[in-house]
């Protein structure tokens, strides 16, 4: 495993899983799968509606608590609830979160990154990060936070390798999540030739080659994967390395292009959307 150090000292594994669209009992068994397999880093959030699953995962694993690290993202209609920290350990049935986000930039996320400082000063959270903001709020949040974020969770691959906003998260030291780093399974991207050719090289897969680059990056990663199989795979990638002319070579399959952007109506709901009673 390689790890990176935030910007505030806590070491981050860079590559883990995500529990995205899972029910809850799909993220229990992704979860223990995943641990069991040697996986460390787990991320999930309120808006998944699965952390009582992915915490029952992590009982089930048996894995000590302080050797996992746990992410998870406060949802919008709970920003400004005093409880809201406290009501999501108590889903995840731990007494710490290694890494809390702000999922969505709207609702009062002033509100919300005060009450994640809260819970920073009060041990609760190790480290703060800020999902899916632009990058004019990113900077404000910068600018006004007392303790300042860690890293920024947004959508990374190689068809869209967010080059201009890694110019503002190295002024400030901040790491990057990478969603979607799999291009959300488009075979397109995974199969395109370069990774092919890569992968017939290193005796690895099409998307061991694109996590790879992702870990040169520098970004960190968690794809989602339901397949025992894959999930090992997507976390074998730390003995080989690309050369800087393979790097430079894939950074030519950049196109600019994302699979999901949220417009403006899309996220002003995100603000109303109640979530259901994670069980
Ligand atoms: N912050 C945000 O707003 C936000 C938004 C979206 C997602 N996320 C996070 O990002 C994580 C990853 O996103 P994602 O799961 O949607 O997209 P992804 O990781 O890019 O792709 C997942 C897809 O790739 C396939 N896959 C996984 N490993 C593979 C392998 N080794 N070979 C071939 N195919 C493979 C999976 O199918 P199988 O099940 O068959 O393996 C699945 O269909 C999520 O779980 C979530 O935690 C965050």
């Amino acid at each position: 495993m390689e790890y990176i150090t935030l910007n505030n000292g806590v070491k981050m594994p860079m590559a883990g899983i995500g529990v995205f669209m899972m029910s809850p009992a799909e993220a229990e068994a992704a979860v223990e799968s995943a641990l069991k397999s040697g996986v460390r880093l787990i991320d999930t959030a309120n808006g998944y509606m699965n952390e009582s699953g992915t915490g029952r995962g992590i009982k089930k694993s048996g894995v000590a608590r302080e050797e996992i690290f746990l992410v998870t993202k406060l949802w919008p209609t709970v920003y400004e609830k005093e409880t809201a920290v406290e009501e999501t350990l108590a889903r995840l049935g731990t007494d710490y979160i290694d890494l809390l986000f702000l999922h969505q930039p709207t609702a009062n996320w002033r509100e919300g990154y005060k009450n994640i400082e809260k819970a920073v000063r009060a041990g609760k959270v190790k480290a703060i990060g800020l999902s899916n903001f632009p990058d004019e709020l990113l900077r404000e949040a910068i600018d006004t936070a007392e303790i300042k974020p860690q890293i920024v969770q947004v959508e990374a691959h190689p068809y869209y390798p967010q080059t201009e906003l890694k110019k503002i998260l190295a002024e400030t030291g901040m790491g990057l999540m990478a969603w979607y780093p799999l291009g959300h399974g488009d075979k397109n991207l995974i199969q395109e030739p370069i990774f092919t050719k890569l992968a017939q090289k290193y005796g690895k897969s099409n998307a061991q080659i694109i996590l790879r680059w992702h870990i040169q990056s520098g970004n960190v990663v968690f794809p989602g994967s339901k397949n025992p199989a894959h999930i090992r795979d997507n976390f074998d990638i730390f003995d080989f390395a690309l050369t800087e002319d393979e790097m430079a070579e894939i950074a030519k399959v950049d196109k600019g292009v994302r699979y999901y952007t949220a417009t403006p109506e899309m996220i002003a709901a995100y603000a109303k959307m109640e979530l259901q009673p994670d069980l």
